[in-house]
């Protein structure tokens, strides 16, 4: 039996992506390895979103390749295509992002070595989740909005919905196999269509919510500007969809939100966080933020502070703009130098910091309801598990928890980690 592993890199998309590669390679009878030195074929499913992304994974192409039939899959396949040939001559195959579900009949036969048509893409019910009470489902991909940074739209395609049945059909499997919480992805998933039966994302989570056994709904990632009235009510009526919304802001600065292409003012986007605050209290709102896009400048910088201020996001995700080659934003050149772009990240990180302090600090001896996943990483002897608003908590109980949702009072942290107490 031929032997396989799998490293992923990127999001949660990229993990989603690998279990469906994982599922069709075990269904076709593949034995998965947990590490690299016990495999046959070592699959490198990759991310193009920053240049580091890139550089990770060239170099552990660059080692795996030396003694085992390594296959790239992924963003990094569409992005450079017969280039990593060019620099790996003895890879086995690149496969992008419309392929993942012919990874067993590309291993059987790789020849030709690229697989980068778009024409056949599907889902099969072959998803060979990790084991635990939550796992995630892609329900749209691609991207339209060509935001000027991004290489997201060049390697994952236009948007593109599954079929909703597909989903529900999913989802009912993930319920059988004692999955409790699902989180629903896309690049732009409140842009979630079902062409046949013109089912909106607010309309898809209503249906999810009808599977039995699925006690939490979670998403991401949502764009501010398709983040409509109708979509808030459902986040904040539908009892199984938890109270947490990754709205990236990326910038304050109007001036620059314009040249990102990103299709919102602030004042917009601050409307947004406003109104999902005031519908659903306690409710969280992380977002994305870039910092030294070309021609940021310290007053631009400072309206994302100030936004942020605001805005008060319960976590915040900073990066430093990192130009990709093909996007809009290749032609406004790199002018922020990288220490000053270090010094923006970190401001904001400090920023946010405190922020999370606060927030953290506000939550003690309340009670929140949490689901357990199983135990602690760190913490021996703990169980861990999530509020509604997607905080981490660890708990003394016993590993039969694991799956159970349990009203817990929190009663310290540690760090961004909430301590909880049992209140049944
Ligand atoms: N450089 C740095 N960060 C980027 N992101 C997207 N493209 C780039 C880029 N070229 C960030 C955005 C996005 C997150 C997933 O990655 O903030 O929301
Ligand atoms: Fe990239 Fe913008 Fe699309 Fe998000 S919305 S994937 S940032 S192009």
């Amino acid at each position: 039996m031929k032997k396989v592993f799998i490293k992923t890199f990127g999001c949660q998309m990229n993990v989603y992506d690998s279990e469906r590669m994982a599922g069709e390679l075990s269904a076709a009878g593949y034995t998965l390895v947990p590490v690299e030195k016990e495999a046959d074929f070592v699959v490198v499913n990759t991310c193009s979103v920053r240049a580091h992304a890139e550089d990770r994974a060239v170099s552990y192409i660059g080692a795996a390749v030396k003694n085992k039939k390594v296959i790239v899959a992924g963003c990094m396949a569409e992005r450079m295509k017969d280039e990593l040939i060019k620099k790996f001559p003895s890879l086995y195959a690149v496969v992008g992002t419309f392929n993942f579900s012919n990874i067993t009949d590309i291993l059987a036969n790789p020849k030709p070595r690229l697989h980068l048509d778009r024409s056949g893409e599907h889902y099969t019910n072959n998803v060979k989740r990790g084991a635990g009470i939550r796992g995630s489902m892609t329900i749209m991909q691609g991207c339209d909005n060509f935001c000027a940074y991004c290489i997201v739209p060049y390697v994952r395609g236009r948007e593109r919905s599954r079929d909703i049945n597909g989903i529900i059909g999913e989802l009912k499997d993930m319920a059988a196999g004692g999955f409790k919480e699902v989180l629903l992805l896309g690049q732009n998933v409140n842009s979630y269509l079902d062409s046949g039966t013109k089912t909106d994302f607010a309309g898809l989570l209503r249906r999810a919510a009808s599977v039995d056994g699925i006690e939490r709904i979670r998403f991401m990632t949502s764009h501010p500007k398709d983040l409509s009235d109708g979509l808030i009510d459902a986040i904040s009526t539908v009892d199984k969809v938890c109270g947490h919304v990754h709205l990236p802001l990326q910038s304050g600065s109007d001036r620059i939100l314009e040249k990102m292409r990103r299709n919102y003012t602030a004042a917009w986007y601050k409307s947004r966080v406003e109104k999902l605050r005031k519908s659903m209290p306690g409710i969280s709102v992380t977002t994305d933020i870039l910092v030294g896009f070309p021609g940021e400048t310290q007053e631009d910088f400072m309206e994302t502070v100030k936004v942020v201020e605001e805005c008060r996001f319960d976590a915040a995700y900073i990066f430093k703009y990192s130009v990709r080659k093909g996007t809009l934003a290749e032609g406004f050149g790199d002018d922020v130098p990288d220490k000053e772009k270090l010094m923006r990240l970190n401001y904001v990180l400090e920023l946010e910091k405190k922020i999370g302090e606060d927030i953290t600090k506000s939550l003690m001896d309340k009670v929140q309801e949490v689901l357990f996943y199983g135990p602690a990483m760190k913490q021996s002897g703990m169980m861990e598990g999530t509020t509604r608003a997607n905080r981490k908590v660890i708990m003394e109980c016993g590993v039969g928890t694991a799956g159970s949702i349990k009203r817990v009072k929190i009663t310290g942290a540690s760090g961004a980690i909430l301590i909880g107490e049992n209140q049944e």
